[in-house]
């Protein structure tokens, strides 16, 4: 069968021969690969920078899909960690990470919007308890994911909803996707009385927030949960101590470790039917899985999904 393979973390997944996948006990099957999304995930682990990576060649490359599995079923799937994943013609998956598709889904939307979706859902579900009513920060809030928490966020009953970022007219696009406030990143401060972060970037602008923000809080002592949940601009933040002193400030992470493999799978059959039933507006763009080498470096704000 043909499949991207890497056989390095220096350069990108050649399409190739590679040998048949094999189910090696009762809970795994081999199936047909009918989409799969190229997330910042698939790449950190193709590179060995993710936490979560095997390190282990040649390897191919693909941390989630849609598939069909042999009884003809459509399943969306998330890999335990692997060297063999989807960017293939078939793989094998342990049946207890995936769930069942309705039949007539659009496999590259939901490829696409699971992983990036998955991340606020998650979140805001498993991380926090999280009420209708609260005010959410989406730092980042361009990006996929973070134009996915803005919707997910409405969706759950948040009363306002503020999306942060670096660039004011890629924001703007947000007030169509609910946002009812939009801000860069110097104009933090407007974002004070939130309830819940959910930060997509990390680094020196997620530190640089964090003052601006507690200093102009209505009531210093009233919670703020601040979710790491991206690294874009940074694996570390030099977080100042005051800002954990002077405010009711909770830093927490949300992924794969933070919350269980199975917590992340109980959310995705009502993270599946949002995306379905077209509350959560999707940026796919669908790639034959021939061009992954050139699909691999493209820059493109849409989550390429490459379709064997
Ligand atoms: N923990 C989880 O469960 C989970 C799940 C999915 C994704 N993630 C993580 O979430 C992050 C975002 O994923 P994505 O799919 O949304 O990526 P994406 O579509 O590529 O968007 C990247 C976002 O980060 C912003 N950004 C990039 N570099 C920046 C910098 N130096 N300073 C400030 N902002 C910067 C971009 O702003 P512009 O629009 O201005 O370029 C954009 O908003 C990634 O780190 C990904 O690994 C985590």
């Amino acid at each position: 069968m043909r499949a991207a393979v890497l056989s390095t973390f220096d350069a990108p997944p050649v399409y190739r021969d590679h040998p048949e996948p094999v189910a090696t006990d009762d809970n795994e099957l081999v199936v047909e690969v009918l989409a799969a999304g190229l997330h910042h995930l698939t790449r950190a682990k193709a590179d060995g920078s993710h936490y979560s990576g095997t390190g282990a060649f040649p390897l191919v490359p693909g941390v989630d899909g849609v598939v069909r599995d042999p009884s003809g079923q459509l399943r969306y799937v998330v890999l335990d960690d692997t060297s063999f994943g989807t960017f293939a013609e078939r793989t094998v998956i342990d049946a207890r990470r995936s769930v069942v598709l309705p039949e007539g889904v659009d496999p590259v939307r939901i490829a696409a919007a699971m992983n990036p979706g998955m991340s606020s859902w998650v979140a805001l579900r498993r991380r926090v308890g999280f009420a209708p009513g609260q005010r959410v920060l989406v730092v980042g809030a361009t990006g996929n994911a973070g134009r996915m928490a803005v919707q997910v966020a409405k969706l759950f009953g948040a009363a306002h909803v503020i999306a942060a970022g670096r660039d004011a007219a890629r924001l703007a696009a947000l007030s169509a996707l609910g946002a009812d406030e939009t801000c860069t990143f110097d104009r933090i401060g407007r974002a004070a009385d939130v309830d819940v972060v959910l930060d997509y970037v990390w680094g020196e602008p997620a530190a640089d927030a964090m003052i601006p923000m507690l200093a102009a809080r209505a009531d210093r002592t009233a919670p703020l949960t601040w979710i790491q949940i991206g690294s874009m601009a940074g694996e570390t933040a030099p977080v100042p101590s005051v800002a954990l002193r002077s405010a009711r400030l909770h830093i927490v992470g949300s992924g794969i470790g933070s919350v269980p493999a199975r917590d992340f799978i109980a959310e995705l059959p009502a993270l599946a039917a949002a995306v379905t039933e077209g509350a959560i507006d999707v940026r796919a763009r669908a790639v034959p899985l021939a061009d992954v080498a050139r699909a691999w470096t493209a820059d493109t704000d849409d989550r390429i999904v490459l379709v064997p």
